[in-house]
């Protein structure tokens, strides 16, 4: 299914929890809106799958206007963050509940509920109560209903949110193989920039009721068109500059607050204009000469030791050594270099740095 949407506006009272959005959504895409708490996504999927009427604006689904159409009537699966499987309903019945209820015959709705359950690998536990399952288990289990209903889309909000690190983590990748397999188109929403990444065709970044950027993971990770992007994406090293550079195909220099050259890519700034770099800990190295630091930290994080540092610029800069090498000590001085291709320049905006982060 294609899904179109047109100015979308949704306000509760005076505050608008979502803010005249457009995008379109590919058959069989997978797309994930993602954003911090409170940024409206819950309110956008809930308008798209029609359990809320917006106030301005159009969706269309394969060209035909559902705008009007409430939920019940449309043919969308949905599965909400808190698992809702029909507690005194076995496994087998809880998925075959929307076929059921469509007046199919008993032996139908058994051969799709069995169908849906190998989907997700769980026809063994077809006799089961869902209180006799992990959460993960569960959680298979609603998406395997969600399906059973014949739905060409699905809308998960924040499914994974409420599961162990190490199921959330299987869990993903379960389900996009499931329905790239059945050529799903998925709206998934999360505020955590991992699973996004990790699952999505495409992300949508948003931010107070609106979109910030839109692009593929990678896109998003290696050319954030934001400092917000670049900030909620992944880690980065923001410092605020000045343009003192620019080569005639566009590369960049700046200088940092302690008044050192910093080489960075290409941007449209111009020699003077106040700016901030983005450099992501994987792109900063110890080494003989470059910005002086001192080592202020040292966190463990398994495959790499995270290092941060404080420079002589007086910005707080991270680097990554891995766990195979040997640890710097919380103290030692060294000197930071930087990736210059994977260093981002943005304009500063006006409102400053910490405003252009915030989270809300
Ligand atoms: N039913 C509602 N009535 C009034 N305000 C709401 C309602 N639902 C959400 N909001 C507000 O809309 C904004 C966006 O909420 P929501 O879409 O749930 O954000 P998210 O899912 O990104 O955390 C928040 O400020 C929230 O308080
Ligand atoms: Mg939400």
């Amino acid at each position: 299914m294609k899904i179109k949407l047109e100015n979308i506006s949704m306000k509760f009272g005076d505050l608008y929890a979502v803010r005249n959005i457009s995008l379109s959504v590919a058959k069989g895409e997978y797309l994930t809106v993602l954003g911090p708490s409170g940024c409206g996504k819950t309110t956008l999927i809930k308008v798209i799958s029609g359990i809320w009427k917006p106030t301005e604006g159009r969706v269309t689904v394969d060209g035909e206007d559902v705008t009007d159409i409430p939920m019940e009537d449309r043919d969308t699966g949905y599965v909400f963050q808190n698992i809702a499987l029909f507690p005194n309903m076995t496994i087998r019945d809880n998925v075959g509940y929307s076929p059921r209820v469509k007046d199919m015959a008993q032996d139908e709705v058994d051969d799709i509920s069995k169908g849906h359950l190998e989907l997700v690998k769980m026809f063994d536990r077809a006799g089961m109560f869902p209180s006799e399952l992990s959460g993960g288990e569960q959680q298979k289990v609603a998406i395997a209903r969600a399906l059973a209903s014949g739905s060409k889309m699905l809308m998960l909000d924040e499914p994974l949110s409420a599961l162990d690190a190490r199921v959330r983590v299987e869990l993903r990748y379960e389900i996009r193989r499931l329905v790239k397999k059945l050529g799903i188109t998925v709206l998934h929403v999360t505020h955590d920039q991992e699973e996004a990444m990790s699952v999505s065709d495409r992300i949508i970044l948003m931010r107070a009721g609106g979109i910030q950027e839109v692009g593929t993971p990678l896109d998003m990770y290696r050319s954030p068109k934001s400092i917000f992007a670049a900030y909620f994406i992944g880690e980065t090293n923001l410092m605020e500059c000045t343009v003192s550079g620019k080569t005639r195909t566009g590369k960049i220099t700046v200088r940092l607050r302690g008044g050192q050259a910093v080489r960075a890519s290409k941007s449209d700034l111009e020699v003077g204009d106040p700016a901030v770099i983005s450099v992501r800990p994987e792109n900063v190295y110890a080494a003989k000469d470059g910005l002086k630091a001192e080592i202020i930290g040292v966190v463990f994080m398994g495959t790499y030791w995270k290092i941060r540092t404080l420079a002589e610029t007086t910005d707080y800069i991270d680097y990554n050594v891995s766990s195979n090498d040997e640890v710097p000590k919380k103290g030692d001085r060294v000197y930071l270099v930087f990736n210059k291709k994977a260093t981002k320049v943005f304009a500063r905006p006006e409102e400053g740095l910490e405003e252009a982060i915030k989270l809300e």
